[in-house]
């Protein structure tokens, strides 16, 4: 019984630390947007679930009453309640569907997501989506201070942040559902979205929109930083990358520039310049790779440099295979020193 009860509890404390972590819902909205649509939501739940009770108690009220024969409940008025079902299936449908649809057009009217005034004159970054990871550009300050990074937005806390979204490929679509609804990002179009978010915190995200063989392996985390991280989180990634410490990591630092990696890859201040794939300057400061798929550990830097169509079928890195022992654990320690 003890046992039960001890199992029981644990459950129960698992259930719970899984709900208070909350990273992709759209029922913990933490911004403007989000909280628009996160009533918009709550709306409509009680409003459907109102009616289901309404429709459960005309079903089953009837069949409790349980009186009377056949033969008297025989049709003998063919016009008989004819309002009501005039009234129950067209009239009162539409009255409600219009309703929720008003709404919700008011709710998309605070977001307009082309050609966005303000937020097309301003964007502080640029998202464009490709198959199957998010390049991020942020835009603040003149040219020499923009840079690149991947797959993680860091956002500063109560500030509003505008995105302009593009697609190098197919049509993906952007979605942190506790920032903000879905925007899609299409292919020789520039759609825009505002995020905000209220408290410091990790968002989780994902794309949206079927785009091929990795569409569930294309995460996307925004960080919010309290301004003055987020001021010294800006300032560290526009430097150019760290100098390799170490013999193993000059070597790896060697190995990068003089291979595959710097075909595609890019990283600020060496020889690596490939703008085809994420741009590694600071590879390690994030928390994940390939889009979220994996963490960003010693292991699976190596896994992916070698194994990358093993653990992502059809994305474009592709089987590493010319280095040996010494040299991926070379490698990946240079990627490692990429603060
Ligand atoms: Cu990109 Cu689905």
């Amino acid at each position: 019984m003890r046992t039960a009860n001890s199992i029981l509890v644990s459950l129960l404390a698992a259930l719970f630390a899984a709900g208070c972590r909350r990273p992709q819902s759209t029922l913990y909205p933490n911004g403007p947007a989000a909280d628009k649509i996160a009533g918009l939501e709550w709306f409509m739940v009680i409003l459907f679930c109102a009616i289901t009770v309404v429709m459960w108690i005309l079903i089953v009220w009837p069949l409790r009453r349980n009186r009377g024969s056949f033969d008297e409940h025989a049709p003998i008025d063919i016009g008989g309640g004819q309002g009501w079902v005039a009234f129950g299936g067209f009239v009162f449908p539409v009255i409600v569907l219009t309703i929720v649809f008003v709404l919700g057009l008011t709710a998309m009217s605070h977001f307009p997501v082309h050609a966005g005034g303000s937020m097309a004159l301003a964007p502080d970054i640029r998202v464009t989506a490709h198959r199957w990871w998010w390049e991020v550009t942020y835009l603040a300050g003149d040219y020499p201070q923009h840079f690149k990074t991947a797959n993680e937005i860091h956002i500063p806390v109560g500030r509003p942040v505008n995105i302009q979204l593009e697609s190098a490929d197919v049509i993906h679509s952007f979605w942190v559902p506790s920032l903000h609804g879905k925007v899609d990002a299409v292919p020789k179009w520039t759609n825009y979205i505002r995020i905000e978010a209220d408290h410091p915190g990790t968002y989780r995200g994902t794309c949206a929109e079927f785009c091929g063989a990795q569409h569930a392996h294309m995460g996307i985390t925004v960080v919010a930083d309290p301004p003055d991280q987020y001021e010294a989180w800006l300032d560290g990634q526009r430097k150019v990358a760290a100098l390799p410490q170490g013999e193993d990591a000059k070597r790896g630092a060697e190995l990068f520039q003089s291979g595959p990696c710097a075909n595609c890859h890019m990283i600020r201040g060496t020889l690596a310049g490939g703008t085809v794939a994420p741009d590694l300057t600071h590879l390690a400061s994030r928390q994940t790779i390939a889009a979220h798929s994996f963490p960003n550990n010693t292991a699976y830097l190596a896994a992916w440099v070698t194994h990358a169509q093993s653990l992502k079928p059809q994305s474009q890195m592709p089987d590493i295979t010319q280095f040996n022992g010494q040299q991926l654990r070379d490698l990946v320690t240079y990627l490692q020193q990429l603060k």
